[in-house]
């Protein structure tokens, strides 16, 4: 039981940092065009910024990172901007592996890594090998996903199972969709944030955030600090999580 400064009594509050963050990280072309750089510069130094909240996360103990980095609806950005992120991100994996193997961090994908460019994905592949038996965290890179696309698959998977007779249709619940998806086996995210202020999911793990708690920040993704991400988490401790209950 806690007491607060207005004598009010607060049972329940939930003081434990979440075990699942998402975060979709926005606000890059923003950063650059803020500096009348190329939009390029602001994925190098949201590049950064993910290095900075992995390791963050790390340290306080997170167990699930889920960071959204390429949506199924970017690919229709111009060709040059699609194919640098490609490079950072084939760069990125390159260059962190290490530093996964010493933190003993997990990488794992979710999305259509099939739509990947070859070099890329076998640098995922390789890093995703590399680390699989790592259970210090596990960052989860949400690459070519879109929650719609995510969903369609599931239906069809679940269709085809039902078709065969692996599974009677009465017998579909949540957990035999939740089985289906690409974050099977992970507990659904606690917090979400969104970075430079929009107020929308974009198409980022729509069944996965049911209940989960939402955060948005006006920061811009390269000008995210630890500071901020533990300011958030902060706020998080405070809120008190219902599910529908009273
Ligand atoms: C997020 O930053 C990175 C990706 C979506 C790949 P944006 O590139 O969307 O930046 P803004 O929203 O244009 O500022
Ligand atoms: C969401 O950002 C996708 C990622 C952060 C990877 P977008 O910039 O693509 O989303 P919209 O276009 O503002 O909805
Ligand atoms: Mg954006």
């Amino acid at each position: 039981m806690n007491f607060s400064e207005d004598g009010h009594v607060y049972t329940d509050r939930n003081t434990a940092n979440p075990s699942h963050v998402a975060i979709i990280m926005d606000g890059n072309g923003r950063w650059a065009k803020q500096r009348l750089l190329n939009r390029i510069k602001g994925h190098e130094k949201g590049a950064e910024t993910v290095r900075t909240i992995v390791e963050c996360c790390r340290e306080i103990g997170i167990s699930i990172l889920t960071l959204y980095a390429f949506s199924t609806e970017n690919w229709q950005r111009p060709q040059v901007e699609v194919a640098a992120l490609m490079t950072l991100l084939a760069n990125f994996l390159k260059s962190e592996q290490k530093k996964l193997l010493d933190n003993n961090i997990r990488l794992n994908a979710i999305g259509q890594i099939e739509r990947l460019p070859e070099n890329v994905r076998n640098a995922l592949y390789k890093t995703m090998a590399l680390t699989e038996k790592n259970n210090g965290m596990l960052l989860n890179l949400a690459l070519s996903y879109g929650a719609r696309a995510e969903i369609v698959r599931m239906v069809k998977d679940i269709a085809i199972k039902v078709r065969k007779g692996i599974i009677d249709s009465d017998s579909i619940t949540d957990d035999v969709i939740s089985d289906s998806l690409y974050t099977k086996g992970m507990p659904d995210p606690d917090l979400l944030i969104r970075t430079s202020g929009e107020m929308r999911i974009s198409n980022f793990l729509l069944w996965q955030i049911a209940y989960t708690e939402i955060y948005v920040t006006d920061t811009l993704w390269p000008d995210f600090s630890k500071d901020e991400f533990m300011q958030i988490l902060k706020n998080y401790q405070h809120r008190k999580r219902r599910f529908g209950k009273v």
